[in-house]
């Protein structure tokens, strides 16, 4: 069995992935007893068939069982329509001069010395101070918000049970206890003075004369903390790691900037922040000539899928202009991405802001970069960059 965890192969997991998928793209992993999925067709059908398999993974504590990501219908229905009706005046174009104004303001400490951690220094705090805004949550929170957020994702990097499992799980207790107090606070708030944010919209949706619960609130306000920061912080990086890995098509966007969003949708795929995602089987499903039985925990391998030869035309090659482009990064069926509209502007305008200022960038290190550890992300946990100043 292969390591997954290995900084090789998190770095690159993809000629494992096609290794595998070539022999046989239902893996069993006999230590996890997990049910790994590996082509296109049957990753997107793990994703989308609820019938057969379910989001309601055994939870590692009590609070995540509250997250939309982690419910079947009919919960899951009555949750994501009470968040798609707060979601509605959120306006994500009504953002996107403030995400310019947050993108510049972040890079123009970093103008002077041409250098700078593309992660630490933006592609970590753009997407964090664009959530909390939208949320409502107040600027100081930041730090702790990061804490939080780190702390929930560690969870997933210990799938295996065992003593550093059992400190995660503490550990997430210990946060959601604090997050719980500080929510508590703003949610009395918004409701003595509502105001112009997602928290208020939250407080006051309804459903068939239903509210949500401060728990459904809370277990909300954190899968959107992590889901909308981690991954769209992985999503910026990606990009530039794939453009400075592909000079000729760097250049190519260069001369063609309205190619962007095109490029945008080619990292999604051949870089997918999100690799992987989880489900658990309802009943024994055949799969690709095996039979998963019931009750296992089956994941659909998102990065694999999006790498799918039988899919995708030259799959290994990093091509702005690919099209059409059906990748799976955002998953699919029930389950979409709420927040794919918000991460297609961030990175659009992340991108724009990075390479009007940056006439030229490389990496500063021959080193290979750190790769974030958490089984389900993918993307750099630094990311020194050298560039020269561009024109604006
Ligand atoms: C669901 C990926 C950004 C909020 C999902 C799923 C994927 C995904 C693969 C499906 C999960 C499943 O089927 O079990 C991504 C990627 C992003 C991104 C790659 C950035 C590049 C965001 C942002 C937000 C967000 C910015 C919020 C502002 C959510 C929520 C769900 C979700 C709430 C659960 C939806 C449901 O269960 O019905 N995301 N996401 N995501 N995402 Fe994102």
């Amino acid at each position: 069995m292969m390591n997954f965890f290995s900084d090789d192969t998190r770095r690159n997991p993809y000629p494992a992935y096609d290794q595998i998928r070539g022999h046989s793209p239902v893996l069993h992993e006999p230590n996890a007893d997990l049910w790994m999925v590996f082509d296109y067709e049957g990753a997107k059908r793990v994703l989308h068939d609820h019938e057969s398999f379910s989001s309601v993974i055994a939870p590692p504590t009590a609070q995540t069982s509250q997250w939309l990501v982690f419910s079947d219908p009919p919960r899951h229905t009555k949750l994501r329509a009470l968040i798609m009706r707060a979601f509605t005046s959120w306006a994500v174009a009504g953002l996107e001069s403030r995400i310019r104004e947050l993108s510049h303001a972040l890079l123009a400490p970093t103008l002077e010395q041409g250098e700078l951690d593309l992660v630490a220094d933006f592609s970590v705090p753009l997407p964090l101070m664009v959530i909390s805004e939208v949320l409502g949550a107040p600027i100081e929170d930041l730090p702790r918000f990061r804490r939080w957020s780190d702390m929930i994702l560690t969870l997933s990097s210990t799938t295996s049970g065992g003593e550093e499992a059992e400190r995660a799980h503490r550990e997430f207790r210990a946060v959601t206890t604090e997050m719980a107090a500080s929510l508590h606070g703003l949610i009395e708030q918004r409701r003595a003075t509502p105001k112009d944010d997602l928290l208020t919209r939250l407080v006051e949706a309804e459903v068939d004369g239903e509210r949500l619960t401060e728990e459904e609130i809370l277990g909300f306000f954190q899968l959107l903390l992590v889901a909308g920061h981690e991954t769209s912080t992985n999503l910026i990086s990606n990009a530039v790691l794939c453009l400075i890995d592909n000079p000729d098509q760097l250049a190519r966007l260069r001369a063609a900037p309205e190619l962007l969003p095109s490029a945008i949708e080619e990292v999604l795929r051949y870089r997918s922040p999100v690799q992987a995602m989880w489900r658990v089987t309802r009943r024994e499903v055949p799969l690709h000539g095996q039979l998963i039985p019931s009750g296992k925990m089956v994941m659909p391998m998102i990065g694999a899928a999006n790498r799918d030869p039988r899919k995708f035309q030259d799959a290994n090659r990093f091509d702005i202009t690919r099209d059409p482009n059906p990748h799976i990064a955002f998953g699919h069926g029930i389950h979409f991405c709420i927040g794919a509209p918000l991460a297609r502007l961030e990175a659009r305008i992340a991108l724009s802001a990075l390479l009007e200022r940056m006439a030229d960038f490389e990496l500063v290190s021959e080193e290979p970069w750190q790769p974030r550890q958490a089984l389900h992300v993918h993307g750099p946990t630094h990311l020194p960059i050298r560039f020269k100043p561009g024109l604006r």
